[in-house]
């Protein structure tokens, strides 16, 4: 699945992730800075806070309200377009899919 992350300084990184990786494992994995993971993906730290491009806002899984919650923790501004990187899987719906990142976890 390919995703392609856009810094908040507009540097894009594109990779090619294998299927159900999460977008947060997809950045970490490949060191790509402004997503750090620290809970592992449990929903239970916010730094893994991005914003899905309007593009694909009605592809991927509806946000669930442990995310929601979480999401209030962001250190950056929260918008609708805002979700928890842990909790979104790349599946071929997602082919494509950008990701901006915020200036700071
Ligand atoms: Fe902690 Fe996503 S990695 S909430």
């Amino acid at each position: 699945v390919k995703i392609i992350f856009v810094s908040a300084s507009g540097a894009r990184t594109e990779l090619d992730v294998s299927e159900g990786t999460s977008i947060m494992q997809a950045a970490v994995q490949n060191g790509v800075d402004g997503v750090i993971g620290e809970c592992g993906g449990a929903a239970m730290c916010a730094t893994c806070h991005v914003h899905i491009d309007p593009a694909f806002a009605d592809k991927v899984q509806p946000i669930a309200d442990i995310e929601e919650a979480m999401l209030d923790c962001a250190m950056s501004p929260v918008d609708a377009r805002s979700r928890l990187g842990c909790q979104i899987a790349l599946g071929p719906e997602l082919d494509g899919v950008i990701v901006h990142l915020p200036p700071s976890q």
